[in-house]
């Protein structure tokens, strides 16, 4: 185990009602660093009613939460910021040890997180309603925004940290209570992040943390009555269910699911920058991010060029445990994910594809896989229809710009893509074509706690972070008030 400045983050129990708690069956699971496979710790298999007892802590604390005010709560959120940053090297270490991505990278997803709070420690005070003037010249319509109720949040293991806080922040911001499931790979950090909330002064009840088995706590989340928003991100198939399960008693959802974002480079484009952005794109967090650029779609005129320099700079990476020095790309997160990746390349190679870097399982052996580019991808492939997650670069041809709009629109999931021009009339007709949330022009990253995330087709419903990420959280109600003028 790594040196953690304050141990007390290293938490291996839940969080409830302000208690930290073991299951009563004394039952636990294992979690382990993905870059070696040792077991780094154990959290509690909660049982059912464990889980129901944290949706009631939940559903007690709500009224005196949601009574609070706007600026009462911004404090406490905002306490609770500073804390996080005062420990980000723990919290760091935390994340590197459970989800095996560089330290740095770590570090830079701890800021990443905080910035969630902060802004929504400010968004917290602009909830605003309106009055609506009426056809009826004694009525007034007054329109307030009340925080939703008991929340539920599932988080993915890919950024343990801010997955949690984009979630969590906004909800509590708005008054609302929540019962978190993190990732069952990475629970160490959500549970880090509850103590500083406790740290930080935010009552009992508000914030819940519970570990065990996904498949029984997303049931008993997605189907509660005491619960009235769910909030994922994770795969779409698991999505679809959870949305299934919300019917029953019509919870309000958001899901951030599946993408296969299309990264297109127009003849035009500025190859030095459009190679940075697909380095940073593809490879960041070892290509396990729902917005990585899955398919670079690339002009015929600059595909050899592109390539040739995009290889050039995936050689140079490091692939190393996320502690070594200078390490860039950590282990995949599990055995499956290698596999999956070992299929599409074999599928795109049995096809003609070409391997143009890696392509291997890497010789540090376990989950570490070499970054990799494969040219002459078609449309038949795998990989060209399916989410990768992982670090490998498929490329293929376009000639026109109907083309490139086909293929990039040719696919049920609509998370984010990416577009390389410098055609000014061509970034506004080629984004206005995509059916995308996210559209990312001349760069490779856009991901911040202003900016709206979220996809449209089968990548999601909602938006996270900007000033839309707590309207999640809240419901319109309006008041009707008659008898202003005299009768
Ligand atoms: C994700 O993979 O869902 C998050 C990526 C990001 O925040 O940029």
């Amino acid at each position: 185990m790594h040196y953690l400045n304050d141990p007390k983050l290293f938490r291996q129990q839940c969080y409830i009602n302000g208690e930290w708690v073991a299951a009563s069956s004394g039952h636990t699971f294992d979690i382990t660093n993905p870059s070696d496979g040792s077991v780094i710790g154990s959290a509690p298999l909660l049982d059912g009613f464990e889980i129901n007892s944290a949706i009631e802590a939940a559903h007690r604390s709500l009224p005196e939460w949601k009574r609070k005010t706007a600026k009462e709560r911004s404090l406490i959120l905002k306490h609770w910021v500073r804390l996080i940053m005062n420990h980000q090297e723990d919290l760091a270490t935390i994340v590197t040890l459970e989800q095996g991505k560089p330290f740095k990278d770590a570090k830079g997803e701890i800021t990443y997180g905080a910035s969630y709070i902060e802004w929504f420690a400010e968004e917290a005070k602009r909830i605003y309603g309106e009055i609506i003037p009426t056809n009826h010249p004694g009525n007034r319509i007054l329109v307030s925004k009340d925080p939703i109720g008991v929340c539920a949040a599932i988080t993915p293991w890919n950024f343990p940290f801010t997955m949690v806080t984009r979630k969590i922040a906004p909800a509590i911001a708005a008054g609302c209570t929540i019962v978190l499931k993190p990732s069952e790979k990475t629970p160490f950090s959500a549970l880090a992040l509850a103590e500083l909330s406790r740290r930080a002064g935010l009552p009992k009840g508000v914030l819940n943390v519970v570990t065990g088995d996904p498949a029984k706590i997303g049931g008993i989340l997605s189907t509660h009555p005491l619960i009235r928003k769910l909030t994922f991100t994770g795969s779409t198939a698991v999505g679809k269910h959870l949305l299934k399960n919300c019917a029953e008693t019509i919870k309000k959802v958001s899901l951030e699911l599946g993408g296969h974002a299309p990264f297109i480079i127009f003849d035009d484009a500025d190859i030095d920058s459009a190679v940075k952005g697909a380095m940073i794109s593809k490879y960041r967090n070892a290509g396990q991010t729902c917005v990585c650029a899955n398919r670079f779609i690339v002009h015929d005129a600059v595909y050899d060029i592109f390539t040739q320099k995009l290889v050039e700079q995936v050689q140079k990476l490091s692939v190393a445990d996320g502690f070594a020095e200078g390490a860039q790309l950590g282990p995949l997160i599990d055995r499956a994910s290698l596999d999956k990746i070992d299929i599409q390349i074999q599928d795109a190679v049995s096809k003609h594809a070409r391997i143009l870097a890696g392509g291997n399982i890497h010789a540090l052996g376990g989950t570490f896989f070499q970054p990799t580019v494969i040219g002459d991808v078609t449309a038949d492939m795998r990989i060209s229809h399916e989410e990768t997650f992982g670090p490998v670069a498929p490329v293929s041809r376009f000639h026109t710009e109907q083309e490139a709009i086909q293929i990039a629109n040719n696919t049920e999931s609509g998370l984010a893509a990416y577009l390389y021009t410098k055609d000014i009339s061509r970034i506004f007709r080629i984004s206005e074509s995509l059916e995308y949330g996210i559209v990312s022009v001349n760069t490779g990253i856009f991901s911040n706690e202003a900016a709206p995330f979220g996809g449209v087709k089968q990548s999601g419903i909602g938006r996270e972070g900007s000033k839309y990420g707590i309207e999640e959280f809240v419901e319109i109600k309006q008041i009707c008030i008659g008898g202003i003028l005299p009768s």
